[in-house]
This record gives structure tokens, sequence and C-alpha cells, in this order.
């Protein structure tokens, strides 16, 4: 429904309701007041933009591309590829295009892709980072806006992870494709600036957050170094939940800094 809808033109629901498509694009299924205090603002939005932009992220980019395209075979139904929290639709786009190049000449009809973020300057920008990506301003915590077992994979990346709808959404034989943060990711910056600290157990709070609904079949850490300008350093701050906290303004100079991620393949149970 989604993906045939324009700017311009509005969304009906089969109950009547009608949402209208925004000029930049995306839908928005926020009511009321607008929405947690948690989403991006545009200042974020354009440092994530920008940085993601260099390429730094590429290689986790990559690994998720690869492990969501391996998920995405185990569907052969109609199905869409969804990203929770997708600030700008960066992975989704690489995803959709890791899933077509690997359909090749098939001649299955392409994978569609979900990006779904509460706020609605990523959502502006997701809207336009890939043909196939239709763009929902929505809370991840909320009844999810999809049919149950719509989704071949449902991506999590360094987002807010709602498993009890997450497992609702993904079709039996899909996978979630969860990223997270290890305790050294940009852990030299946490000390200089103020940085909220990585849970250390966040690996197992993880597993109990999703045990019940999905078991871990796979998991894969990614470490990088990254040489970055006092711009750059800036940005990766600004462009995280740290922007709300850390002095963001203090940067002067670059910094060596370790990237350090882990990726988790979970199976609904
Ligand atoms: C750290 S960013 C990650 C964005 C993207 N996955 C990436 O890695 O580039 C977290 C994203 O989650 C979104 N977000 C925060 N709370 C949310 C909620 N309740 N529902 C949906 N999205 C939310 C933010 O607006 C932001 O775009």
């Amino acid at each position: 429904m989604i993906a045939d809808a324009g700017p311009g033109s509005r969304i009906l629901c089969e109950e009547g309701h009608a949402f209208d498509v925004a000029r930049p694009g995306y839908v928005s299924l926020l009511t009321g007041s607008g929405g947690a205090g948690t989403a991006d603002t545009a200042a974020m939005v354009a440092d994530r933009v920008d940085f993601l932009a260099a390429g730094h992220y590429a290689p986790i980019a990559d690994l998720i591309a690869e492990l969501a395209r391996e998920a995405d075979a185990r569907v052969p139904d109609d199905a869409c590829v969804v990203d929770l929290g997708a600030g700008t639709g960066y992975y989704l786009a690489r995803v959709l295009d890791s899933i077509e190049s690997a359909a090749g000449e098939s001649g299955t009809a392409p994978r569609v892709g979900v990006a779904l973020d509460i706020s609605k300057h990523a959502a502006r920008h997701a809207a336009k980072a890939h043909p196939r990506i239709g763009a929902i301003v929505a809370d991840a915590w909320a009844g999810l806006p999809l049919r149950g077992r719509a989704a071949s994979v449902v991506l999590n990346v360094f987002a807010p992870r709602n498993a009890r709808e997450m497992r609702r959404v993904v079709h039996p034989a899909g996978r979630a494709v969860v990223v997270v943060p290890e305790p050294e990711h940009l852990g030299e910056l946490i000390a200089e600036y103020g940085l909220m600290a990585v849970d250390e157990r966040k690996g197992d709070r993880l597993r109990e957050q999703f045990g019940g609904r999905f078991e871990v079949v796979d998991e894969v850490p990614l470490g990088r170094r990254l040489e970055l300008s006092a711009r750059e350093v800036a940005q990766v701050i600004g462009m995280g939940p740290n922007a709300w906290h850390a002095e963001v303004g203090r940067v002067v100079e670059g910094a060596e800094v370790t990237v350090a991620v882990r990726a988790y393949v979970l199976a609904p149970r």
C-alpha cells in the first residue's frame, strides 16, 4: 500500500481512516501530541546523513546486507523487509540492493522495504534512500502498522527493540537482524566527552529481551579502527543519543576511535 502511494496522495485503511502522504514522501501514523522525546532531531539526522555518507560504517552495512540476504532467501512468499528505528534508511537501502542482486533473473517481484521511525526528519531521508522504501513515522513501542508474518527480515540497528511486535510481523521462516554496540564502541570518546557508556550486559539483556520469542541462531562481532577528523568526531557524537548529553561543542580535534558492534540473527520460536 505504502509503496504505491506518492507525495500528495492519501492512504486509506480498511476502516476508512485516511493518512496523507507528506510532500517529502513519508506517511505519519503518529496520533496525539507527536510521540516520544527519543525522536532524532533535524540536527542529529543531518549529522547521521553526513557521517554515513563518508562510508565509515560501510562495513556494518555490508555485514547487515549479507545476513539479511541469507535470511530473506528463506521466505519464498510475498514479503517485505522492515527496519524499526530506520533512521535515514541507510542500512535498509543496502539490504534491498543486496537482495535484488541475489534474486538476479529469477523473475520474482523485488522486495519492498518499510522504514519505520518516530522522527519525521529521519523518515524524510529514508523515503528517498531507495526507490522501494516506504517510510512511516510511527512509534516502535506501539502496535506496528504491519500485517502479521509480513516481513522476511526485521532489521533493528541501534534502535528501540519491541520484541513482541517484531515476533508478530516476522514470517515464521524469516529472521530478525539486530545490531547493538559493544562496550568498547567509541570508547575513546566516552571519557573525553562524557558520553554514556554502553551497558556491559547489553548482550545478556538482548537475550533476555528476545528469549521467549526468538532464538539467537548466529552472532557476528565486527571491529574497526577509524581515523576521524574533528568534524567527524562531532558528527558521530551528535548523531546518536549522546547528542542530548555530551559536550559536542567542545570537540576541537580529530581522534582514532574504535568501532565495535555485534550483529545477532534471531529466528522466531
Ligand atoms: C541511534 S538511531 C539509529 C538509526 C538507524 N538505525 C541507523 O543506525 O542509522 C535511533 C533511531 O531510532 C529512532 N527512534 C527512537 N525512539 C523510537 C521509537 N519509539 N519508535 C521508532 N523509532 C524510534 C530515532 O528517531 C532514531 O532514528
